[in-house]
């Protein structure tokens, strides 16, 4: 049986924004099975919390949010070559064939995902704009001043038994704040791949930063690293050679949609 799992909402406002964190427990199965149908997977991961999200919102509406559902529609679309032959590689390593059914579709069940977030607001959105400017993380080290942490699990699936495949969100506010999108995949005696995105926003400035990297290492070009290492996330990371990085400004929209509580209060006092 799966554990039991407390639900918690946080809120925490900065400034203009709204930075809420949602966890509850996982989806139930007819649930999950509806949901894949719909986007065309064989199942879901194992633990799939649907209901969970980290949102952050400015007030006139525009922002980003982290929620598996979006992060899970960008699993098929988005590498099938690479998803494919890592499959091949996992399959050679083991001598049961019971998923090969699964690669060939090719379906990937790595869960592997190059998403970002998912952008807020109807009409007037944050901009995405190349940039080569990188996130300062010196100023995460201020560590005493943290006003708010919350860290919510979106989905994570243990590959039969052959690994890990997770992806969760960390947000920490300082006086600015700070956003850790992780995608973690340990695939036993195979590789370790970890797709990190990362937001940044400070308080004077009228965009965020966000920056990916992706790092992955093969297990056999990790044999001076104790084994122990290959299951925590943050110890391994400095051993992963970095793929792949991208920085982007997400830059706040030019005409703001009206507040909604100004044009309330604007009513109210006619
Ligand atoms: C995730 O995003 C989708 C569409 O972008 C939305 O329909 C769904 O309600 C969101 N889930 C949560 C928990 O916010
Ligand atoms: C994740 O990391 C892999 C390996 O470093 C990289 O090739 C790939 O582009 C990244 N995946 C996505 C979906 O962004």
């Amino acid at each position: 049986m799966h554990p039991v799992f407390q639900s918690s909402r946080r809120d925490f406002t900065f400034g203009p924004w709204k930075l809420s964190a949602a966890r509850t427990h996982i989806m139930k199965s007819a649930q999950a099975e509806r949901l894949a149908d719909e986007l065309h997977m064989p199942s879901l991961p194992e633990m799939m919390f649907g209901d969970n999200v980290l949102r952050i919102q400015h007030d006139h509406g525009f922002g980003i949010e982290f929620n598996a559902t979006d992060a899970l529609k960008c699993v098929n679309n988005c590498q099938g070559m690479i998803k494919v032959a890592c499959a091949e590689e996992w399959q050679e390593s083991r001598s049961e064939t019971e998923h090969s059914k699964e690669v060939v579709k090719p379906y990937d069940w790595t869960y592997t995902t190059d998403y970002k977030g998912t952008l807020l607001g109807d009409t007037a959105t944050l901009k995405v704009v190349p940039t080569t400017e990188h996130i300062n993380t010196e100023k995460l080290k201020a560590r005493e001043q943290i006003m708010f942490f919350e860290e919510v699990l979106l989905f994570e699936d243990e590959l039969h038994d052959h690994g890990v495949s997770s992806l969760s969100v960390k947000v920490l506010c300082l006086p600015a704040f700070f956003v850790l999108l992780r995608f973690f995949l340990r695939v036993d005696g195979v590789l370790i791949r970890m797709n990190d995105t990362r937001l940044h926003h400070e308080a004077d400035k009228t965009y965020l930063l966000r920056e990916y990297t992706s790092r992955e290492s093969k297990i056999s070009s990790l044999k001076n690293v104790p084994p122990s290492l290959l299951t925590e996330p943050n110890e391994i990371s400095q051993y992963l050679p970095i793929k792949e990085t991208i920085c982007e400004k997400l830059e706040f929209p030019e005409k703001l949609e009206p507040k909604p509580e100004t044009s309330l209060e604007t009513i109210c006092a006619k």
